[in-house]
């Protein structure tokens, strides 16, 4: 069988995956450093209460619309009505997870071949979403000052055939929200060059304390014709429940477009289920104590990491804004994948060695920032005697 191309992907494990499957095999205790999933951190919002609408008898009734319930956009609505964004529900498609919102952008905007930009570093399923929609992934780059900033001269000169820039608000793993001139650039260039922006904003709500720089949707940019993602992965903390978002907007005419022929894509799956569509609006009733638990946890461990890096110079915290991860620079101390794999085999750690995002220094590290403050912290200590601190 000669497979297709676009899913010819390096199949072979990793030195640290190896050594991973084996500690996991001998039953070794591992501290996970990487722990992204909020459903294994022992958050209090977690309770049978949150399935009772899930019992609801209106979820016998299919009554499929290919924008996803009406009642549910409303909602959705009326959370960026308290941004100030105001949105009509016929702006908002539902979709099965994030990912699914990609790859209905990726089918809409370009044909085979067609390249999309992508920030670097950046969260490599982007990378996977690509090569699946048979989309070019080029990159702009993230570059370091006192937070990650984009670099706009690592943009195209030329746009020929792009036809999106994908922004990440706040980025995963750096952390920064895009500046207020970082959006009027995107918004610019996605106008004088005919391509959308996609501002993936599953982080927004996760600020930093501390952090003064402005926030600022995408979901009310109408200079451009932009698509903003959002979804209960991260918003609730649900990602069991695989319910994502995209809101629509830009100038009239090719916002009208864009939905009409969103429609036909989003008809011809209909993946949506009715049960969790219809508990949204239960679920959002909640959505600000979720978030302030959530928040509240990578405040603690943000704290607890910044005081511990203290007395670990050259390894040091880099700055950002928001998020569930913290980026580390090991200062030219120890590269990220030789750290990665020691704190894993000698340690029982595990952590992100920078490379798994692109950062392409090898002198990143990422931490999640969701465990239980024990847990992190035990990993933290553990990290430093690992750096012989
Ligand atoms: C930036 C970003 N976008 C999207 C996703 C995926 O979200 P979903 O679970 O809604 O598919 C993730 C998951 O970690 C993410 O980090």
């Amino acid at each position: 069988m000669k497979f297709s191309g676009r899913t010819d992907w390096p199949r072979v494990r990793n030195r640290l995956t190896q050594i991973l499957e084996s500690k996991k095999k001998s039953g070794a205790p591992l501290i996970d450093l990487t722990e992204s999933n909020p459903t294994r951190c022992g958050f209090g919002y977690l309770t049978p209460e949150l399935l009772k609408p899930l019992s609801d008898p209106g979820n016998l009734a299919y009554e499929p619309d290919p924008h996803g319930l009406r009642k549910a956009r409303e909602e959705i609505c009326g959370y960026y009505s308290e941004k100030g964004v105001s949105l009509h529900a016929d702006q908002i498609f539902l979709t099965a997870g994030t990912g699914e919102a990609y790859a209905f952008l990726f089918r809409l905007l370009c044909d085979p071949g067609d390249p999309v930009l992508l920030p670097r570093p950046g969260y490599p399923l982007l990378d996977y979403l690509a090569d699946l929609n048979d989309v070019k992934p080029v990159f702009y780059d993230l570059s370091y000052q006192d937070a990650w900033r984009m670099d706009e001269k690592s943009f195209p000169k030329h746009f020929f055939k792009t036809k999106a820039v994908l922004v990440v608000n706040p980025n995963n793993p750096t952390g920064n929200y895009v500046t207020r001139e970082e959006s009027a650039f995107i918004s610019g260039v996605c106008l004088k060059n005919q391509c959308a922006v996609i501002s993936d904003e599953v982080f927004f709500d996760f600020s930093w304390e501390g952090s003064n720089q402005e926030r600022k949707s995408f979901a009310g940019c109408a200079d451009a014709l932009s698509f903003t993602l959002g979804g209960l992965s991260k918003f609730l903390g649900l990602p069991q429940m695989k319910l994502g978002w995209i809101v629509v907007n830009g100038p009239r005419k090719e916002k009208e477009e864009a939905i009409q022929r969103l429609e036909i894509i989003a008809d011809t799956y209909l993946s949506v289920n009715t049960p969790v569509q219809n508990a949204l609006p239960v679920w959002f009733q909640n959505y600000k104590g979720i978030i302030r638990e959530i928040r509240e946890r990578c405040l603690q461990n943000r704290r607890f990491l910044t005081q511990a890096l203290e007395a670990a110079k050259p390894v040091r915290l880099l700055g950002g804004e928001g998020g569930w991860y913290a980026m580390l620079s090991l200062g030219g101390f120890v590269s990220d994948g030789s750290l990665a794999v020691r704190l894993l085999e000698e340690y029982n750690v595990l952590l992100h060695p920078g490379y798994f995002f692109n950062t392409g220094s090898g002198r990143e590290i990422v931490l999640g920032l969701l465990s239980p403050a024990p847990v992190f912290r035990e990993g933290v200590e553990r990290l430093l005697k690992c750096l012989h601190f």
